[in-house]
Parts: C-alpha cells; structure tokens; sequence
C-alpha cells in the first residue's frame, strides 16, 4: 500500500497558501489508493519563539481548521507530532547520517535565518533532519507538499538513501514528493514576487482560512496589480507577477485551469476579476471557516481526534523506530 505523509505548523492560522498548496491536495488524496498520516508539527513550531499558551490553542485550531478543510479522521490518521516521541528520537539518529554540507545548502534556513546566522536556533537549522524523520518513521512513499518545501524533501530522500547504503539495506523508501495543481506555490496579495506566508508582518499580505467575506473583499480589492487588461493567454502573464498569481489563484479555487480563466476574463480590466476572485473565494472558504466555528465550540473533542491520531501512528512508528535502531546497532534493552 502507498503511504502519504505530511504535516503542517501551528503557527497562527492556515493561509490559502497552505490550503491551495497542500491541505486540499490532501483531502483529495484521501480514498482507496493510499493509506494518508496528516501531522500538525508543533515540534517544528518551536524552531521560532512561541507564546505557549497561544502554541497549545492554535494547535488545536489547526487540527480543527484540517477537519474543517475535509481531512476525515475516520478515513486519515491526524495527529499531533509531538504526541508520537519517536519523531524527535528518529530526528536524533538521522542527524548522524545527516552532513554538515547537506544542511547549509537549505534555502529555507538562510532566508530565515537572514545576516544573523549565528543567533539562529540549532533547531532552526536542523529542522529537515526532523522533517526527514517525519516522513521516515512511518516510511511514506509520497508526500504532498507546496513548492517551498521540495528541496527538504530531496534531503528526506537522500537521507533515506544513505542510510541504506550505510547499512546495506533497503529499508527506507526514497518519499516521493507531491506537488500539485495550479497553486504550488500561492504569492503574497501585496509583492508577486514574495511568497504567501503566515508569518508576513501585513495580513493583508494573506488570505486567512478563517477570514470572514467582507475582509476577503477587502484583501482582494487592496491586493497589489499592474494597470494592465488581463491577458488572453498565458503567455501574457509573464513578467507579471501579481496578475499571474491571482490568476492561479482563481483556477486553483474553482478547480479551473489557467487558459479556462483566462478564456473567461482575459481583456478584463482587476476590478472586475477582483470581485469574480472573491466570489469564488468566498464560496470555497466559508463552509470552510463556519465549520472551524463549530468544531472548536468542542474543544475535548478536537484532544479526543489527536489522541486516537496519535496512537495509531504511534502503533505504526514504534516497529519502524525499532527495527531502525536495530540495524544502527543500539542494544536492546532486556524486560523484567
Ligand atoms: P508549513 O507549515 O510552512 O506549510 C504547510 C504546507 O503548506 C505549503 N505552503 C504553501 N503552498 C503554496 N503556496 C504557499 N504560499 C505556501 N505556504 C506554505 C507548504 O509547502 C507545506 O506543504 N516543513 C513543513 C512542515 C513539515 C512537513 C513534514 C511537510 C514538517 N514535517 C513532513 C511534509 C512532510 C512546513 O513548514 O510547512
């Protein structure tokens, strides 16, 4: 059976970054043909300073924010990382099959990182090696994901790669990544050159899952453009960065394809296809925001999924962990 991990942080709420760029590709994957293990990461989380008590509440606003998306808990095993331990204790033993080179080659980590490197968290640099485990420690075939996160995903596979060589097994598969449909890669409403992200100093930089219609407008309406008619044709859309990442935006949220939006808007003046874009957004995304309304009226809930998440994939992940160690040559403990 084909095995789907993926996960996402919990930091503040979801994006329609997140949502276009994976979480629905997600909810779409879920069905006969793979057995899907969806992770809320607050281990990840903490490679930047977090408000604990804001740390515990939006992780459970995440979960409910996923169920509220379509992830069915009766269909995906969805958890929290850091109920299952063996994720940290995986990331440990792959940081010694992990090369210094490897990780100082991370896009992400210099970008977040910026000039200051050296006051950078440890975890912060780390944090494929644990992204590698994540995925490892249940040996996922396949895992969805936006465009930022394929070169972490090439490390997961080369560290899968060296320690079967290492040890001169075919143990760990070599995870393939997902990246799929017209939003891989969601751009911030006001810099088309800049990706959409949670942590944007401008919330008008974003769509929020949970935004109410009269604040969608209002970011669509306010989102940067150029004084040009939309294309006819893709093609028109080069050198245009905003222009293109509404575009994908739209086809992504009406399931559409580029040349089909274009077909229909192509010659419109942003106005227009401003107010188009919010309908369609507006559409997709409240049953989406009411739901989280009604999920999170329950809170023990919401612990109760995590926590039946967490022990089905800890049944799956302990074997794995152990068999890991054995081949590492850790002793085994004696019992009783
Ligand atoms: P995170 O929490 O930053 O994002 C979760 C998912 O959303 C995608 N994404 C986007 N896609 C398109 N456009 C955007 N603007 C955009 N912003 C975010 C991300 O690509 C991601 O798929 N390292 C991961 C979490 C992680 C993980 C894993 C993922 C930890 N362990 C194991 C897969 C497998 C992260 O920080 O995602």
């Amino acid at each position: 059976m084909k095995r789907i991990f993926s996960g996402i942080q919990p930091t503040s709420s979801m994006t329609l970054g997140n949502y276009l760029g994976a979480v629905r590709n997600w909810v779409d994957l879920q069905g006969p043909e793979f057995e899907t293990i969806y992770c809320v990461v607050d281990l990840h989380a903490l490679t930047q300073p977090q408000d604990p008590d804001a740390l515990r509440t939006n992780t459970l606003s995440l979960a409910a924010t996923l169920i509220a998306a379509g992830i069915d808990p009766g269909k995906s095993i969805l958890f929290a990382q850091s109920h299952v331990h063996q994720h940290a204790e995986l990331a440990w033993l792959f940081s010694c099959i992990a090369r210094i080179g490897q990780l100082n080659r991370m896009t992400q980590f210099k970008e977040k990182a910026g000039k200051r490197r050296d006051e950078a968290y440890v975890g912060l640099y780390t944090y494929p090696v644990l992204m590698a485990a994540d995925i490892l420690l249940y040996k996922a075939t396949h895992v969805p994901v936006g465009e930022d996160q394929k070169q972490h995903l090439e490390l997961s596979r080369e560290i899968a790669g060296s320690f079967n060589h290492r040890y001169g097994v075919d143990f760990f598969p070599l995870p393939e990544p997902q990246i799929l449909g017209t939003a891989t890669r969601v751009m911030s409403l006001r810099d088309g050159t800049k990706k959409m992200s949670k942590s944007d100093e401008s919330d008008f930089s974003r769509i929020n899952m949970t935004d109410e219609a009269d604040l969608i407008a209002q970011k669509f309406r306010k989102a940067r453009t150029d004084p040009h008619p939309l294309p006819e044709a893709p093609e028109g859309l080069e050198g245009r960065p905003e222009a293109e990442n509404l575009v994908n935006i739209y086809a992504a949220l009406a399931r559409s394809s580029v040349e089909q939006v274009l077909a229909e808007h192509g010659g419109s003046q942003f106005s227009s296809f401003k107010q188009a874009l919010t309908d369609v957004a507006v559409t997709a995304l409240s049953p989406i925001a009411a739901a989280v309304n009604r999920l999170m009226a329950d809170p023990a809930q919401l612990d109760a999924v995590l926590a039946e998440g967490a022990e089905k994939a800890e049944a799956l992940a302990a074997p794995i962990l152990a068999d890991t160690r054995r081949l590492m040559g850790l002793a085994q403990r004696a019992r009783g």
